[in-house]
């Protein structure tokens, strides 16, 4: 057994040695340039200056590893396959009185460049040590002069406090209306698809103080507007809130998607004149179906539409049923042809052997596919 440890060990560093490294594979161990583990959850990938940049959670052994230890971490391409180790961008902190001290939540961190102030901007979930049970719903800012960082962390808070979405009903905006949100809020169950809270009206008890923010991703549009589209409402609403234009605040400007569709794993992009955007059910860790939408304006309306996975996952048996076991997470541009549908397969047992997935996506007018590959 020892014998052919050795002998794996040997032959992967003759690999790497040579320079023949082998594709990465999907659901499989990815390894950087330097033959360690690729540990980057949850993230999504940068292009700036001819180079990829791919971060995400960087992941303990065990249970332990749903929470953050460490940070985000961040690696370089010039391929999108060769990664070499750029460290911890964003760092978590020792000081248990900081919104990200060791131990808080800090999930599906994403980047944008500013092309107006030329800063790193990253935006990320996040629930302080003192919320471990996710009632925290906070999004956490944070800035770097390059693309790697390091990062310093600006500040947490709730999206677009004191403001109602664009697209409120002129009756969810009066003081009844306000009152009746307080009573649901205060009587239904916050998660999970029930019939009270399809009929409860929750956003308007959280105009004053700021909406809830969970599973999130960030959007550059055509001109350079930037959204922070962010699973609200306990999941069961998407929100799209408008950044100002250097990125670090929000401009009260936002609306609410497709009222109780309960998405998580929102990953958007634009092909043509439709945008598009992949998500999940809430379940937890555990993998359900995916279904995308699609728009004509980012504004919406989002028209719900079937699954766009295809295909089955060999290692695990799983196809679209369960989205081969994983979830949606971040989908990158690569080209006006070329984009590729990131997901992750979580373990949260030992989420430092959680996988990654990259698939293409195939783009008909107005619908999308993706097709397992390994
Ligand atoms: C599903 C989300 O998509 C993940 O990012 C994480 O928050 C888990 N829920 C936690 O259960």
């Amino acid at each position: 057994m020892k014998h052919k440890m050795l002998t794996a060990a040997v032959l992967a560093g003759f690999c790497l040695a040579c320079g023949a490294r082998e594709l990465q594979k999907n659901a499989m161990v990815w390894y950087d340039t330097n033959g360690h583990v690729i540990n980057a959850h949850g993230g999504g990938v940068l292009e700036y200056g001819g180079k990829y940049y791919l971060y995400g959670e960087h992941k303990v052994y065990g249970q332990a590893g749903c929470r953050a230890h460490v940070g985000v971490h961040i690696y370089s391409s010039g391929n999108l396959k060769d990664w070499q180790d750029e460290g911890i961008a964003l760092k978590v902190s020792d000081d248990p009185n900081s919104d990200i001290a060791d131990g808080c939540v800090m999930e599906r961190p994403k980047i944008i460049h500013c092309a107006k102030t030329g800063k790193f901007v990253m935006y990320f979930h996040l629930e302080r040590t003192s919320h471990l049970d996710y009632s925290d719903g906070r999004v956490g800012i944070a800035v770097s002069d390059t693309p790697a960082g390091p990062y310093r962390f600006v500040r947490s808070q709730k999206p677009t406090p004191g403001t109602y979405p664009v697209n409120a009903p002129e009756d969810e905006k009066t003081p009844e209306a306000l009152e009746r949100s307080r009573a649901d809020v205060a009587k239904v169950p916050h998660y999970g698809e029930s019939e009270e809270m399809k009929a409860a009206l929750i956003y308007p008890a959280f105009v004053e103080g700021g909406q809830d923010s969970r599973d999130m991703t960030l959007f550059v549009d055509d001109d350079g507007t930037a959204y922070l589209i962010h699973s609200s409402e306990f999941n069961s609403t998407l929100h799209f809130s408008e950044l100002t234009d250097d990125y670090l605040d929000f401009t009260g400007r936002w609306w609410r998607g497709r009222s109780k569709d309960w998405t998580e794993g929102a990953a958007v992009c634009k092909k043509g004149d439709w945008y598009y955007l992949v998500g999940s059910w809430c379940t937890g860790w555990d993998p359900n179906q995916a279904r995308y939408y699609r728009a004509r304006s980012i504004t919406g309306p989002w028209e719900r539409m079937g699954d766009p996975c295809r295909g089955v996952n060999p290692h695990n048996g799983l196809g679209p049923e369960l989205t081969w076991g994983a979830q949606s997470n971040f989908i990158l541009k690569v080209s006006d042809d070329e984009y590729i549908a990131m997901f992750d397969i979580w373990r949260p047992w030992n989420q430092v052997d959680s996988r990654l997935v990259w698939l293409p996506v195939r783009f008909g007018d107005g619908e999308m596919e993706i097709e397992w590959r390994d």
